[in-house]
């Protein structure tokens, strides 16, 4: 049997995704719909909405109202690279950086999101939601410091990387975490949620005295860094016991492992992922296959003939030839829940060129995903290729052009 909660149907693999960034850049409601129509045309079955960043917070709180009024709106973006792009994980707002002078703003109303909820049900996808905690917070604490132990006020991020500002885990947060999860679990109806965990720096927990005294009384040493992962791994075993009491399942990157992951929860691998889906299926728990081959941000084979993008990334043919069972021994293959493209909009900004980036890439990893080893050869898939791309032609959607 199916480790998978969601609706059964005939696809090789039960989890057939994809993830859109709308944070970085904002993409309006229709938009998330006309890729809906899409995914329904490829037999995916997974709409994940990545509703919170650094960057922007796009998931109305009525809990939380400045989310919105505050936390969706960045005041100007970078342009291009960040200036210390080599470095840009510890550094992100470099002063080199070169901005535009664009107001970025969005979000979108709980009851658009469950009209695109019922929307896409009909077209047999489940919308997957994602608030990502406790680290990519910036926005969020932006909107309310008080999230953060020092209380510093800050600007919702306007440019890329990993930011050190992150949710602090006594009180105040879990209380924040579980009213903004209850709001979630009003909206979307998917058996799983999906909490984020990755990207989570742990310096602003070692300087403060309360998550100090949490390790210690977990009787960890609060001057030892692989103590903060523990209490990051506690962070989500609170959650995960929340979304339980709401008949959900976390799901969660794969940092959620690092240290020991809780009970019942499923990890989606994209770092060293078929290091991750070891890991993950040792211990017994799901996986959804998300590693970097399909992140599909970055560019379809060599830089030098593409747009901006964040890299250099895979083609078309290595995505055809991805095998999701890859690192995991056959005794536990049904861990494998399915596959996951990511679209990260750093360097997306427009719709246009989310399109551009996604196909025909999505096509591609559609067929792994639904028709698994019963695909067609890579030259077949070749030959029908022209007649799908029509049909999402006719959705408004312009690709990539063929090989
Ligand atoms: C991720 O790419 N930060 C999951």
């Amino acid at each position: 049997m199916s480790a998978c909660l969601l609706p059964p149907d005939s696809g090789a693999l039960p989890y057939r995704g994809v993830m859109l960034d709308v944070c970085r850049h904002f993409l309006s409601m229709s938009e998330v719909r006309r890729m809906v129509e899409a995914l329904a045309l490829l037999k995916m079955n997974v709409l994940h909405l990545h509703l919170s960043d650094d960057q922007g917070w796009r998931f109305e709180s009525l809990k939380w109202p400045k989310l919105t009024t505050h936390a969706s709106t960045r005041p100007k973006t970078v342009v291009g690279r960040p200036a210390n792009y080599s470095n840009h994980d510890l550094h992100p707002e470099n002063y080199l950086n070169q901005y535009d002078d664009k107001v970025h703003s969005g979000f979108y109303s709980q009851n658009e999101l469950r009209e695109l909820v019922a929307f896409a049900k009909s077209k047999g996808i489940t919308v997957v939601p994602e608030i990502d905690m406790p680290g990519h917070m910036r926005a969020a604490r932006a909107a309310y410091p008080e999230l953060g132990y020092n209380g510093v006020q800050q600007e919702v991020a306007c440019s890329w990387g990993i930011f050190p500002e992150v949710l602090r885990v006594d009180e105040p947060g879990i209380q924040f975490a579980k009213d903004i999860l209850g709001e979630i679990c009003d909206v979307f109806d998917s058996p799983y949620i999906h909490i984020g965990g990755d990207e989570c720096p742990k310096a602003e927990w070692a300087a403060a005295d309360t998550a100090r005294k949490q390790v210690e009384q977990m009787d960890l040493d609060p001057d030892h860094l692989d103590s903060y992962h523990k209490l990051q791994a506690w962070f989500t075993g609170e959650m995960a016991a929340f979304l339980a009491s709401k008949g959900r399942k976390l799901l969660g990157w794969d940092e959620i492992l690092d240290g020991g992951a809780p009970d019942g929860v499923v990890v989606m691998a994209w770092r060293d992922w078929t290091h991750a889906a070891e890991r993950a299926t040792k211990a017994g728990i799901p996986v959804v296959q998300a590693p970097s081959l399909l992140y599909f941000d970055y560019a379809q084979g060599p830089e030098k003939d593409e747009p901006l993008a964040i890299g250099p990334g895979a083609t078309l043919e290595q995505v055809y030839a991805f095998d999701p069972f890859k690192g995991v021994p056959e005794e536990r293959r049904d861990l494998v829940l399915g596959t996951q493209a990511q679209l990260w909009s750093e360097y997306i900004p427009t719709p246009e060129h989310l399109w551009y980036m996604a196909f025909p890439r999505l096509i591609a990893l559609a067929d792994v995903a639904y028709h698994g080893e019963k695909r067609d050869s890579y030259e077949d898939f070749l030959k029908k290729l022209p007649a799908r791309v029509e049909g999402l032609k006719k959705l408004g959607i312009e690709g990539h052009p063929l090989p």
